[in-house]
């Protein structure tokens, strides 16, 4: 194991130490790893589930059952489109088929460096469709605009 993977397990070791005896850990547990490490590894599940005193099936079964919970490490680049009501009333979903179509995959999905994630209102609803680009809120896109912010994340 690397020294890398070490410090990982201590960061998961002391997530559970921390939380494992409160009702209803396991979903503080999961972001809390998650926020430490950028993921849940398939190791981390094992440690997750011995600690909780659950199987490792339920405890992936919950992982996945929640788009939120990343198993493998992050994309370098997020892009998140709003889907919530008053964005898609403004073109979100047309914006996402859109990001769907220029990056070659899903919400969820991934292409290269860049990660397709929705979110559900980013509070400038008035000026939707809002995207976030990494830690860049942008209103008022369309897919012209759409295609110049990716492109400037693939030239970066
Ligand atoms: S609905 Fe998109 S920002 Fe509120």
């Amino acid at each position: 194991m690397t020294t890398q993977q070490d410090l990982a397990r201590r960061q998961v070791q002391a997530v559970l130490q921390a939380q494992q005896q409160q009702a209803g850990a396991l979903l503080p547990i999961l972001h809390a790893v998650q926020d430490t490490l950028g993921y849940i590894p398939d190791w981390a599940v094992a440690d997750i589930a011995q600690a909780l005193n659950q199987s490792r099936a339920e405890v992936h079964g919950v992982i996945t059952f929640y788009h939120h919970f990343r198993t493998s490490p992050p994309a370098a680049h997020t892009l998140q489109i709003c889907q919530a009501e008053a964005c898609q009333a403004r073109g979100s979903r047309a914006l996402t088929a859109h990001a769907e179509q220029a990056l070659g995959c899903s919400l969820h999905g991934r292409s290269g460096d860049i990660g397709l994630e929705p979110v559900y209102c980013l509070g400038l609803c008035a000026t939707g469709p809002n995207i976030m680009l990494d830690d860049k809120l942008v209103s008022r896109v369309d897919a012209a605009r759409l295609d110049r912010l990716l492109a400037g994340v693939k030239e970066a």
